[in-house]
């Protein structure tokens, strides 16, 4: 073997190596969060698994919560009886979940974040919990872009209806409703504000 070729395979081998060590799917973090949209139109024919929704819900769970209560719950609709259900409580949402197998009902423990001894300790009381279980979806939608799935967060659906199909316990409040799937058409970025609108440095 050359002299060069000494050096230059073993360096060729560690930077593949480096490389493909940024994450499962070669994207890097800015990529995840500029190429996530919320997606309307699911491709039936493609099946997320049991164990893909585990994962996906493991790194949800690493969101810090308010003295870390982890107050967050998932509720994932897998079986057809269930999904089949869900469309006449979802309104206009109904088409959006259509061809996707999993929607995932995200609640979170009324009175915990946010409340030391049953009292709140602050003016938010259980915004707070609201705030952990925000974080918590965070998480869970780039992580499910970074597993190639897209993701749809709704927050219009009837509460009531959900609670009776999943058997939501009272003392848990449901939030939003995720569509989960592989996206059939990726929409276009909605305009964001001008940074200077939202921040405010002093
Ligand atoms: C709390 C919350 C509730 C939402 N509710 C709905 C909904 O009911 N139906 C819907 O189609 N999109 C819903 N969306 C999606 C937003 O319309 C979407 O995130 C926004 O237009 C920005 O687009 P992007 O997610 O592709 O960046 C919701 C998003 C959030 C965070």
């Amino acid at each position: 073997m050359k002299k060069f070729e000494v050096f230059v395979w073993p360096l060729a081998l560690m930077m593949l190596v480096v490389v493909s060590g940024c994450g499962n799917s070669g994207s890097t973090f800015d990529q995840l969060v500029s190429e996530r949209r919320s997606v309307r139109s699911y491709d039936a024919t493609k099946k997320v698994t049991e164990d893909e929704v585990r994962t996906l819900i493991a790194t949800a769970q690493e969101a810090p919560s308010w003295a870390n209560v982890q107050g967050t719950s998932y509720y994932a609709v897998m079986s057809q009886d269930k999904l089949q259900a869900l469309q006449p409580i979802m309104g206009s949402n109904a088409k959006n979940i259509a061809d996707v197998n999993v929607v995932l009902v995200t609640t979170f423990k009324q009175g915990a974040s946010g409340f030391f001894d049953g009292q709140a300790s602050n003016e938010l009381g259980d915004g707070w919990g609201a705030f952990d279980n925000g974080l918590s979806n965070a998480f869970l939608i780039l992580k499910a872009k970074d597993m190639g799935f897209d993701t749809l967060i709704m927050g219009l659906r009837d509460a009531d209806g959900l609670r009776r199909l999943l058997d939501i316990p009272n003392d848990e409040v449901v939030t939003s409703v995720i569509a989960l799937g592989y996206g059939k058409a990726v929409p276009n970025r909605p305009m964001r504000k001008q940074l200077h609108e939202i921040l405010h440095i002093k």
